[in-house]
């Protein structure tokens, strides 16, 4: 399998500024990555995240730009920063998304989780990835969840957005689309992960059940999130929880036992 090589590639990711985000950031500039982007709304840490940055890759390989990603006028300005600072763009990270079920923040969760990776697909997909990399390939790493893999009663809203994330990951990532563009769609489904990451439940005593499930660290997932943009091949998702990469694979509609009703 072909190896994509990270070194001197060119990345934009959302949510990096915090948590997951923010691993792939590191791992990307230890892998040798020229410049990464980091597209966030927080921009109160920005300055201090920029400069430890700096001080651990080197100056002139990150910059910040705050923008929202559900305004796809906003994140497409990213894309012609990151194209005007490092003369490329060759990866997206998809990774912003919220955690909020309470009455008054479960739509901007479906609008972050979903038409925020939506935004970013179409930007990268079709106007982007496809014109500025600087290699053969492009990728886009979306990001689902365990959350998007089995029922979790007590926070339905965000299921549903880590489950609409395959669907988009198997046909934007499908042959079709790469021959096309030469861009692989892929996603990953982390389990659960110490991080800053917001959680509202719906009904409260999902908390209990969440806080006692077991976690990894961001330390566990950082080698994962490099070897599935390293190997991933398109259309493809992968489940990252405290063990080896592994594969979901969404069962092929002919192969599914008929029970009829
Ligand atoms: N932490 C976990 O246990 C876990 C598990 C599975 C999947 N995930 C997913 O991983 C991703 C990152 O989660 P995390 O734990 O690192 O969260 P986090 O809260 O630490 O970081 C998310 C970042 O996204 C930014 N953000 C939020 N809304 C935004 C918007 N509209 N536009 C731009 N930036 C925005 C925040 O400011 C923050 O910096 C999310 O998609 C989350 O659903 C997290």
């Amino acid at each position: 399998m072909a190896v994509f090589d990270i070194n001197s590639k060119v990345a934009l990711v959302t949510g990096g500024l915090s948590g997951i985000g923010l691993t792939y950031a590191q791992e990307l500039l230890k892998n040798g990555a020229k410049g990464v982007t980091l597209v966030d709304l927080n921009e109160k840490a920005s300055d201090k995240v920029v400069k430890e940055l700096e001080e651990e890759f080197g100056k002139n390989k990150v910059i910040f730009v705050k923008a929202d990603v559900r305004d796809i006028e906003e994140f497409e300005d990213a894309f012609k920063r990151t194209v005007a600072t490092f003369g490329n763009v060759d990866i997206l990270i998809n990774n912003a998304g919220i955690f909020d079920e309470s009455d008054e923040g479960w739509r901007k969760t479906v609008q972050v989780n979903m038409i925020g990776v939506l935004n970013g697909i179409l930007l990268g997909l079709e106007k982007y990835l496809c014109d500025h990399k600087s290699g053969e390939e492009g990728l886009i790493v979306n990001t689902s969840s365990i959350a998007g893999l089995e029922p979790y009663p007590y926070s339905p809203i965000y299921v549903a957005t880590k489950f609409a994330i395959h669907g988009a990951t198997i046909s934007f990532g499908h042959p079709v689309h790469y021959e096309r563009q030469h861009v692989r769609v892929v996603a990953v489904c982390p389990g659960v992960t110490t991080s800053p990451l917001t959680s509202t439940y719906r009904y409260g005593e999902y908390k209990k059940a969440y806080l006692n499930r077991p976690r990894q660290t961001l330390a566990d997932l950082a080698p994962e999130l490099v070897r599935v943009i390293q190997r991933a091949p398109t259309g493809t998702a992968w489940v990252l929880d405290s063990e080896p990469a592994y594969q979901f694979v969404l069962p092929d509609r002919d192969s599914i036992p008929k029970i009829y009703l």
